[in-house]
Formats: structure tokens, sequence, C-alpha cells
């Protein structure tokens, strides 16, 4: 997709389709009461006749409108003015876009930066309309024989309100189409099916944005792992033919002496419980259970295209967790990188047990914050449904930035204690602790089970159980939480 900013009155704009909105009661956005008035009335006399009542996210096509440039005219409902927000934004963006592609037109010309959304300017509607356009472009069809057609929309314009936020206008089109591609990176190696994408895929993968993006990337292989000592990363891979990798992503943004922030991201490639294993039902979605992996890879790229100036460590324990005659068992005790000894009650509560050898890597790089992003539990889908990520952090400085870029990007998180109260589950009679913590607050025992590991640095955990993929119909790869890791990285960049 082509996206520009461009400065012109929406009645003389020539092209494919000019899109403004409307609010319920017949009141017209801006830009509509500007074409209405050069189309003499028509918009308005075509809301007199009830055909748009401006519900949100209805859409009305005209075509040949009298004194108006643009071939169609697509009016999109925002529902009533005083309600309008952010979701309202964003739904009415996504009805219009669905509205444009389902048209012949080539190019659409966006009037939506005017609309009134309290607290976000002109470049975070601009961020959130090349967001919005990429998402509801995306198609994953590598694994399809028959191709879809291509899409007839290339091009989108959107209105700059003014001269003065025309530049700023252009930064939030810039970040957001680097969000966007990272997002999209993310999305298609979260779909991709476990047979495919292996862990030698994902770290080829690394290997190859590595190339693009000029990342030094090293991957540690089974051997290199066994001689760190990583006994729990080790003692998920035991049960899989395929052998687990640990890949080291580095972006350099800034003075080599600059401490960075360090993303880890689960990448189990596929999640069958392993001996503990899972119910039959749904087991395919634990493909999606190395999209936190997906999305430090997302987010490195979007860092990297927007050249942020700040070091980024990209961490990724990558393995299957399978059952098979050496897997783990339940009650096996295994010893970690960081020499802890870990009784393994469920060999299902594997994630844990790949991030905590990552986290004790990741103090070699004196981090200034660390950031593990995961799809931990099923509890906190329980807790927190669908609609934001579970965060959890033993610094509140870093809690409230990540809770803010979320905010931001609308890509939330919620956070939930950590408190020392809830680590007496994880007591063990065999060894230091055990892996899980029993039914009750299970993600936070999860968390707290990571805690126990990142004593050393300040640290946040990201649980996307619920945000990672969407089920049902739209089932797939969401690539959340790039666009809050993204933003997250962009404020710190600018410190
Ligand atoms: N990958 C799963 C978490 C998960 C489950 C994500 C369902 C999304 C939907 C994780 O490895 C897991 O199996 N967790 C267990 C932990 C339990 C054994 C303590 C869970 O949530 O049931
Ligand atoms: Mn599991
Ligand atoms: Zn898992």
């Amino acid at each position: 997709m082509e996206f520009s900013i461009k400065a012109s009155a929406p009645e003389k704009q020539a092209g494919a389709c000019v899109v403004v909105g409307v609010f319920e009661s017949r009141k017209l956005s801006p830009a509509a009461e500007a074409l209405d008035k050069s189309a003499q009335g028509r918009l308005r006399a075509l809301l007199r006749s009830g055909d748009m009542e401006g519900k949100l996210g209805s859409a009305r096509l005209l075509y040949g409108v009298p004194g108006v440039a643009a071939e169609r005219v697509l009016l999109i409902g925002l529902g009533r003015e005083k309600d309008f927000g952010v979701t309202e934004f964003r739904d009415a963006a996504r009805a219009a876009l669905r509205a444009v592609q389902d048209t012949g037109a080539d190019e659409a010309y966006f009037h939506f930066s005017d609309l009134p959304v309290a607290g976000r300017d002109a470049a975070w509607k601009v961020q959130q309309l090349a967001l919005a356009a990429d998402e509801i472009g995306y198609r994953f069809d590598r694994m399809k024989s028959r191709k879809g057609d291509p899409r007839p929309l290339q091009k989108i314009s959107i209105a700059a309100t003014s001269r003065h936020d025309a530049a700023a206008m252009e930064r939030g089109l810039l970040e957001g189409r680097a969000i966007a591609a990272g997002v999209s990176l993310a999305r298609d190696l979260g779909n991709l099916p476990g047979n495919v994408c292996t862990p030698t895929y994902l770290a080829e993968a690394a290997v190859k944005l590595g190339r693009e993006w000029k990342l030094r990337v090293e991957v540690l292989e089974q051997k290199d792992i066994e001689k760190l000592g990583m006994g729990a990363l080790l003692s998920v891979a035991r049960g899989s033919r395929q052998p687990p990798k640990f890949v080291v992503l580095h972006y350099t943004g800034a003075g080599k002496k600059d401490r960075p922030v360090c993303l880890v991201g689960k990448g189990i490639t596929f999640d069958t419980g392993g001996i503990s294993i899972k119910p039959a039902a749904e087991m395919d979605e634990m493909k999606f259970d190395m999209c936190g992996a997906a999305s430090v890879l997302g987010t490195l790229r979007a860092v990297a295209e927007l050249k942020l100036r700040l070091n980024v460590v990209g961490l990724i324990p990558t393995t299957e967790n399978m059952p098979g005659g050496n897997a783990t068992k339940p009650g096996d005790i295994v010893t970690s990188f960081s020499g802890q000894t870990v009784e393994i009650l469920n060999t299902d509560a594997e994630g844990r047990l790949i991030l905590c050898d990552a986290l004790t890597y990741a103090e070699r790089f004196e981090p200034q914050a660390v950031v593990d992003i995961a799809t931990l539990t099923g509890a906190c889908v329980v807790a927190l449904g669908k609609v934001c990520s579970g965060l959890f952090s033993n610094k509140d400085s870093l809690a409230r930035e990540l809770l803010a870029a979320g905010d931001e990007s609308w890509d939330r998180a919620w956070r939930l204690p950590l408190w020392e109260d809830y680590q007496e589950q994880l007591k063990s009679n065999f060894a230091d602790f055990a892996n899980i913590g029993g039914r009750a607050g299970g993600a936070i025992t999860a968390a707290c089970f990571l805690a126990r590991f990142t004593r050393k640095y300040d640290w946040a955990h990201l649980d996307i159980a619920g945000t990672a993929w969407k089920t049902g119909k739209e089932k797939g790869a969401t690539g959340r939480p790039v666009p809050l890791l993204t933003t997250f990285l962009l404020k710190r960049a600018k410190k």
C-alpha cells in the first residue's frame, strides 16, 4: 500500500474515492460539510431522506456527486458526536477501509484527521489509519494453492489538517507504517503451521531479518545451550525430534556502551503439553505459542526501520514441547541456568522453563530494562479475556511506561499483582521450587516463577495468551503486542 499526506480541499481532489464522516442526527464532519457545500446540499439531502443515519461503522457510497471532482464519495457513519473517541475512530476507519476495498477504487482520499478525538493529535490518527489499512488488507495465503486476487486499492492519501500539522503527520505515517510492517511479520510467523515454523525455521527467520535490517544475529545450537547449562530450556526440548535454538539479535542504534533494552520472546513452535498432554480440542491453536518470539522479531524490524537511537537485544529461546520416549516427566527435577533447581510438576507449564534461562542470560547485557513477552497462561485469558494483555513488573515506573505505550497505540495491557504472598504456592518438597502453583491465580504464579530469575534488573512480563491470536471464524495471529512494544521503545529512545 502506498500512503501520502496531502493538503487539498475534499471537493477538489480528483481520483477514485473521497472518504468523509457523518455523525448521527445529520451532523457532518468538517470535510463532509465542505463537500456538501460544493455539491449544493446533496449530502444533507441524503441524510434527510433517512438513507444514511450516521450509525457508527455504516457506509454509503455515492457516485458522480456534482461539484465534487472525485468519482466516488464514501460516507462513513461516526455514531453520536458526544460518544466519539478512540474506539469509535478506529471502528470508523476499519469500516471505511472495508467499504473502499469492496469497490474497484484504486485510490482513496481520507478526510479523517479533522475528526475530534480527545487527547489524540493528527499524527496519531494517521498512525492508526496506516495500521488499520495493513490490518484489513492482510492476507495469509502462503499455504493455499490458490492465492487471492490482487486488491484494487493501491493508494491511500490522508488529508492534512494544516501545513503546521503536516510534518507531524508525516512522522505519524512513518511510525504507523513501520509498526504495521512489524505486525505483519509477526502475524505471518504466527500463522505458519508447526510443521513449517520449527525452531530451526524461526532461527532462520531471525537470521534473514538480521541480513535485511543490519542486525547482528547469533544462533546458539543445542550443544552451545548444553555447554551454557540451560537445563530448564533443555528439559522442554527433550521430547522433540526438532533441535532447540537460542537466538540473540542485536540492534545497535546508540553508543556501544549504552545499556540496551532486552526483549525476550517465548518461542514454543508447538505446545502439545508434553507428557502432561493437552486435550485434543483446539490443540491446533498451540502453533501460536511462539507469538512472543514473533513479536520480538516484528518489533526489532520496526525499531530498525525507524532507526531508533537506542540499543535493543532480542532473546528467543525456541523449541517444541512434545511427548516422547526421552521427554521430561512430572516430578523430574532440573537445574536452571541460574543454578536454581525446579521440580517440573506439569510439563505443560513449559513457557516459564524456557523463559527463565533466557532471563538469566539477559543479565550479561546489563540491561536498562527487560521485557518478556509470552503466550504463557490460559489463566490470563480467564482473567482478562482477549481485550488486553496481562502486565507484571518489579518496577512501577516501567509498568507505567508500558501501560501508557499500550494506551497510546491502543494495544492495551492491564497490570496484575506480583506480590510475594503468591510465591508460597510454588513451594516444592524436593527442589528449590515447583513450576506450577495450582489453579488459583495461575497467571500470577507463572509471573512469580519468572520473578525468581529477574531480581537483578528492572523487568516486566507481558502475558499475551489472550491477545496474540483470534479464535473462531477470524482465527489467526494478531501481531500484538508489536504496537505496544514499538511505542514503548520510541518513547525510551526520545528520552
Ligand atoms: N501455551 C500455554 C498457555 C495457553 C493456553 C495460551 C491456552 C493460550 C491458550 C502454556 O504453555 C500452558 O499450557 N499453560 C498452562 C499452565 C498450567 C499447566 C499451570 C495453562 O495455562 O493451562
Ligand atoms: Mn503449555
Ligand atoms: Zn505453552
